[in-house]
C-alpha cells in the first residue's frame, strides 16, 4: 500500500512538472486498431501529454471515452470520420502518430501493403498538411519505406514540408534486435544496444552487431541472429495466422518513440532514437531517407548520426538494402505524382 501511494506521488510529480508550460496534444491516426489502442493507452499513461486525440474511420470515439476513464490528467475525445472530425483530431497536435492502414497476412511483403496503404496515409497526410503543418508526424503505416515519402510529397506539394518533422518509426527493429540479442547471450536487453540502420522491411532492415556489445558473433549464429532481426515481423504475423501483425510490441515501441520526442522537445538534451527521416547520408546513391540514429531536439530532428565503422560482411548487407530502398522510396513518390 506504502509503495502504490509512493509510486503514484512520484506519478503525479513528473505529470506536474510536465503540464502547463508543456501543453503537448498527441493524435493517433487509426487509434480504434490493433495498434492504435494499446499505443493510445501509452499516450494516456504518458504524464507529458496533456491531451489526446483519437481518431479512426470506426471507434475513435469508443476507445477515447473508455481511456478518458484513467485517473491521469489529459483530456482524451475521440473522433469519426464527420465533415471536420479529421481536422479536430489534428489541429493544435504536436504529435501525429499514423498506425491506420492494413497489416500483413501470412505470405505477403510489406510492400504488398502499398496498394492499399498508400492512399490512406496520402489522405491523412493531406488532412495533417492543412490542420497541423507544423506537427511531428510519425509514421507506422507500412509499407514505411514508402509510406513516408508518400507523407513527403504531399507536404511538399502543400508547400508546408519540414524534413526535420517527418519520421517513420523504426524502433520496433532495435527493440527486437535487443531483445533477440539478449537471448543468444543470456544477458540482460536493458543493457544491449544494437544500431539498425537502412528502412523498415526484409533486407533493408540492416543490424550492425559489430557496434553491439557482442562484435564477436560470427559465422552461422551471426547469420541466424541477423536473419531474425530482418524478418522478426515474420514470426508475429506467421503466429498470428491471419490475424494481423505485431501491434503490442509495436505500441510499446511507438510510445518509446513519441516519448523520446516529447522529452526531447521539453528541453532534454542527448535524446537519440533510430528513425527513418530525409537523410543526406546516401543521397550521393539515390536514397533520400535512410534509418539511423538521429539525435531529437525542440525542432524535432537535431543531427543526423553517421553509420559508422561496419564489418565487410554488414557493408555487403547495406548495399541490398540500399538496391530496395532507392525503390521503395521512390514508388512512394511517383504515387503521389500520379495520384496526388
Ligand atoms: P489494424 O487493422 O488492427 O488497425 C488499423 C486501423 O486503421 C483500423 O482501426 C482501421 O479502421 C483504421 N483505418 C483504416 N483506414 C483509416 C483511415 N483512412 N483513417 C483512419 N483510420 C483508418 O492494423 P494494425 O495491426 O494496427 O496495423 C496498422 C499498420 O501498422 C499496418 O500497416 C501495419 O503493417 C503497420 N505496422 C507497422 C509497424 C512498424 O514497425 N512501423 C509495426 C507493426 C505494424
Ligand atoms: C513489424 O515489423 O512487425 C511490422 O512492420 C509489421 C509486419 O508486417 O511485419
Amino acid at each position: 500500500m506504502f509503495a502504490a501511494r509512493q509510486s503514484f506521488g512520484l506519478f503525479q510529480k513528473r505529470a506536474f512538472s510536465a503540464s502547463a508550460s508543456n501543453a503537448s496534444k498527441v493524435a493517433v491516426l487509426g487509434a480504434g486498431g490493433g495498434i492504435g489502442q494499446p499505443l493510445s493507452l501509452l499516450m494516456k499513461l504518458n504524464p507529458r501529454v496533456t491531451q489526446l486525440a483519437l481518431y479512426d474511420i470506426r471507434g475513435g470515439p469508443g476507445v477515447a471515452a473508455d481511456l478518458s476513464h484513467i485517473n491521469t490528467n489529459s483530456t482524451v475525445t475521440g473522433y469519426d470520420p464527420t465533415p471536420t472530425g479529421l481536422k479536430d483530431a489534428l489541429a493544435g497536435s504536436e504529435i501525429v502518430l499514423i498506425p491506420a492502414g492494413v497489416p500483413r497476412k501470412p505470405g505477403m511483403t510489406r510492400d504488398d501493403l502499398f496498394n492499399t496503404n498508400a492512399s490512406i496515409v496520402r489522405d491523412l497526410a493531406k488532412a495533417a498538411a492543412e490542420a497541423a503543418p507544423n506537427a511531428n508526424i510519425l509514421v507506422i503505416a507500412n509499407p514505411v519505406n514508402s509510406t513516408v515519402p508518400i507523407v513527403a510529397e504531399v507536404f511538399k506539394s502543400k508547400g508546408v514540408y519540414n524534413p526535420k518533422r517527418l519520421f517513420g518509426v523504426t524502433t520496433l527493429d532495435v527493440v527486437r534486435a535487443s531483445r533477440f540479442i539478449s537471448q543468444v547471450k543470456t544477458t540482460d536487453p536493458a543493457n544491449e544496444e544494437v544500431p539498425v540502420v537502412g528502412g523498415h522491411s526484409g533486407v533493408t532492415i540492416v543490424p550492425l552487431l559489430s557496434q553491439s556489445n557482442h562484435a564477436d558473433i560470427e559465422g552461422e549464429a551471426r547469420d541466424a541472429l541477423v536473419n531474425r532481426i530482418q524478418f522478426g515481423g515474420d514470426e508475429v504475423v506467421k503466429a498470428k495466422d491471419g490475424a494481423g501483425s505485431a501491434t503490442l510490441s509495436m505500441a510499446f515501441a511507438g510510445a518509446r518513440f513519441a516519448e523520446s520526442l516529447l522529452k526531447a522537445s521539453q528541453g532534454v538534451k542527448g535524446v537519440v532514437e533510430p528513425t527513418f527521416v530525409d537523410s543526406p547520408l546516401y543521397k550521393d546513391q539515390g536514397v533520400d531517407f535512410f534509418a539511423s540514429r538521429v539525435e531529437l531536439g525542440p525542432n524535432g530532428v537535431e543531427t543526423i548520426n553517421p553509420v559508422g565503422k561496419v564489418s565487410a560482411y554488414e557493408e555487403k548487407l547495406l548495399g541490398a538494402a540500399l538496391e530496395d530502398l532507392k525503390k521503395n522510396i521512390k514508388k512512394g513518390v511517383d504515387f503521389v505524382k500520379a495520384n496526388p
